[in-house]
């Protein structure tokens, strides 16, 4: 028997080790909704090109009965390797609403296991629930073993997801966005999982957020609204106000669509059949961390604009007042912060018995303590007049609304083992700007 000589043996080593593994098997799957009735979007990925194709029917009918066919785009991570992976979208359509469906996606070169979801019921009488949390990471996502049994349990209709995914997605050459995106398909694949960019998707101008979701609209998932239930959700990034290296014209641009989006959710049809405006973004207005983020200071960036930029930027309070903005959700701080209703630094409760039956501002919510490689984020030792309530266990947050008047909120610990550790229910018989006099 011959042996190969060593110089050979090594590069025969070399160009075994150099061909790269190949990938045909769908993974990272997850759902959104795609903001127009009877439908789905389903999104996954693959390390190699294959079709794109999403076979589906009613649980506990014929399996597979319907099919359906997207496209897929290549996503290069643009670190040292330029690795790159196939995004895979297929719009699902003439669901029947609130009716279940059994599905799996890929292509005859392999599919995904089978996964479940309902079509959003798209009655205005519909009362929602929702699992709402930011800044959860690959590393120490302690709220998501809870989230899964949540979602398992049919507890979800949405799952908002309030920016800062993975830390960060870019990481490792965009293994750590792969990771994760693993990770969550265990409660995103069965829930439409809504989201909005943090500051931890800013790498590579935020290209591993715009290209791994799939939210409605035409603006890469940056931002966008949609309906659901009596409410109108509005998604948008607060870090156009940080990142003007990626261009101030978005701000402005967001600004307008957000005015815009507002005028015509306050037109008295709309409003009247939708009458809860919620918006959704990373980071807040206000908040009582210790840590000189934005919300920490009088004068933030998101709250009342920039004076520094040629022309000043307009900040978000004054346009979500003037509008009735009923509900502003945040994250960032890697805490829980409950707010009375608040303008101008100023409480506006509804009465000193009831501050949330009537209140004449806004309420905010800021809930970013999902569980990161960050851990915890602290706190002043003295609340402001306009905190409610706060703490530093990792948690999440459970959104309902009910109906056109009540809309309930409850903060679970993860730390003390699912114990709600804050409840509100947000009573209010007039929406709309008139609401606050
Ligand atoms: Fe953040």
């Amino acid at each position: 028997m011959t042996s190969l000589p060593p110089l050979l043996l090594l590069c025969v080593c070399v160009c075994a080790a150099a061909v790269p593994p190949v990938g045909t098997q769908p993974e990272q799957v997850h759902i959104s909704y795609p903001g127009v009735s009877g439908s789905m979007l389903v999104t996954w990925s693959t390390a190699n090109e294959t079709e794109s194709v999403v076979e589906f029917g009613v649980w506990g009918g014929q399996l597979f009965s319907r099919s359906a066919k997207g496209n897929s785009s290549v996503f290069i991570n643009e670190g040292l390797e330029r690795r790159s992976v196939f995004i895979h979208r297929v719009t699902l359509t003439d669901l029947r609403p609130g009716t279940a469906y059994v599905y799996h996606c890929g292509s005859g070169s392999g599919w995904s296991d089978v996964f479940s979801f309902t079509a959003l019921n798209e009655s205005v009488s519909f009362s929602p629930r929702f699992a709402v949390f930011g800044d959860m990471g690959n590393e120490n996502p302690q709220s998501l073993s809870r989230l899964q049994k949540d979602t398992q349990m049919g507890m979800y209709d949405a799952i908002l997801h309030i920016g800062d995914f993975a830390y960060d997605m870019d990481e490792d050459n965009g293994r750590i966005g792969d990771e994760f995106m693993k990770q969550i398909q265990s409660i995103a694949a069965y829930t439409p999982y809504m989201t909005c960019p943090g500051n931890h998707e800013s790498a590579f101008n935020f290209s591993h957020y715009r290209g791994r979701f799939s939210m409605p609209g035409h603006t890469e998932n940056l931002w966008y609204s949609w309906n659901v239930g009596p409410a109108h959700i509005i998604s948008f990034s607060t870090e156009v106000y940080f990142y003007l290296e990626y261009g101030l014209d978005l701000l402005f641009r967001q600004y307008e669509w957000l005015r815009k989006d507002l005028e015509e959710a306050n037109r008295p049809e709309n409003r009247a059949l939708r009458p809860w405006i919620i918006t959704m973004a990373h980071r807040p207005m206000y908040c009582s961390d210790d840590d000189g983020d934005d919300c920490t200071r009088f004068q933030s960036y998101v709250r009342i604009g920039r004076s520094d930029t040629t022309p000043p930027a307009p900040g978000l309070e004054e346009l979500f007042y003037q509008h009735g903005v009923d509900l502003e959700l945040w994250a960032h701080e890697h805490t829980y912060e409950r707010l009375w209703p608040v303008y101008g630094f100023k409480v506006f409760n509804g009465s000193s018995e009831e501050p949330y039956v009537n209140p004449k501002a806004p309420v905010h919510i800021i809930t970013g303590s999902a569980g990161c490689r960050e851990k915890h984020d602290g706190f002043i030792p003295k609340p402001r007049d306009w905190s409610a309530f706060r703490s530093t266990d990792y948690g999440y947050t459970r959104m309902r609304l009910i109906n056109y008047t009540h809309l309930y909120l409850e903060q679970v610990s993860d730390d003390q083992y699912g114990k709600v550790i804050d409840q509100i229910m947000l009573v209010k018989e007039k929406h709309g700007p008139d609401a606050w006099l």
